[in-house]
């Protein structure tokens, strides 16, 4: 890893991040479900930035779009991108399949897609069950089923499973999302052995709240704050970027020996 400048790799309260430079990351092609905005859309910049050739499905034309032309004017590439539902297994393998026709063979892989709607155990339904899985679970297996094959033809690559520590402390008012979530632990886990073998690396990485302009609008109420001033060591909000920087170090050849393991991004929340 190298670093454009000598001070360390950080983001004061009121400054933009001075982001590590990851050589081996200029020319990768990426693929990134659900990069239209929130996180995704901070790693699809975060990518582009490194020089590499990112691809991304998100079901919001309107935000894609603009992402597209943002990365176009600071780059001078555009990403390649879909208006996909990921609900359809075959179309979002579709888009995977023509991205990589165009791009090449996919060395990295950012199943981020996900929606955090709020509901009770008493309101679920099978239907709307069956409705959350579909984008908060079933994607990234078909997903990763998709990318593999040229994986294995390059001899290497680097799947990133967003996860969420939300589960983990309990959190209580999304059942289906966090039983979802909670099993990005378990397809990391169950993959990493047999895809360890043709060096395609696994891993979860699990982001605490993150004020995303979704997050904000919606969920940041002043008990959130309050939650957020309690339950955290650090006293800053966690960014989208701040994730985007360790699905960077992971994607990249710096990340070369870890898999099978979860990385939390989440400020030390208790
Ligand atoms: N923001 C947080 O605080 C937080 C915390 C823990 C984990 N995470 C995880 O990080 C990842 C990104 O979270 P985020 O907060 O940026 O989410 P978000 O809801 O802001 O963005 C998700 C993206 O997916 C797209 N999307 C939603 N449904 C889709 C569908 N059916 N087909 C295609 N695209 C669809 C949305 O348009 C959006 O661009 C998710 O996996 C989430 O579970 C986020």
């Amino acid at each position: 890893m190298t670093h454009p400048t000598s001070s360390p790799v950080i983001r004061h309260a009121a400054g933009p991040m001075v982001g590590a430079r990851f050589p081996s990351l200029q020319g990768r092609r990426v693929f990134v479900t659900g990069g239209g905005s929130g996180i995704g859309a901070a790693m699809v910049e975060a990518f582009a930035a490194q020089g590499a050739l990112v691809a991304f499905v998100d079901v919001a034309a309107e935000s894609s779009a603009a992402l597209a032309q943002r990365i176009l004017a600071n780059t001078q590439r555009a990403p390649w991108w879909r208006a996909c539902d990921v609900r359809d297994v075959a179309a979002l393998q579709q888009a995977i399949a023509d991205a990589a026709a165009e791009l090449g063979d996919f060395h990295v892989l950012v199943n981020n897609v996900a929606s955090d709607d709020r509901h009770t155990l008493e309101s679920v339904t099978p239907e709307y069950w069956d409705n959350r899985m579909a984008i908060n679970e079933r994607p990234a297996f078909f997903a990763i089923q998709a990318v593999v094959p040229g994986m294995k033809r390059l001899g290497q690559g680097s799947v990133v499973n967003l996860g969420s520590t939300g589960w983990q402390s309990k959190a209580s008012e999304y059942p289906c999302y966090a039983i979802a979530k909670s099993s990005v632990n378990g397809l990391t886990r169950g993959l990493a052995q047999s895809l360890g073998a043709h060096r395609i690396r696994i891993n979860t990485v699990s982001p605490g709240w993150v004020m995303t302009e979704r997050q904000v609008q919606k969920w940041l109420t002043p008990a959130g704050e309050a939650d957020i001033a309690r339950n955290q060591c650090l006293p800053d909000k966690l960014q989208p970027d701040d994730i985007a920087q360790m699905v960077l170090f992971l994607a990249a050849d710096d990340g070369r020996m870890c898999t099978a393991q979860e990385f939390k991004v989440d400020a030390g929340w208790v």
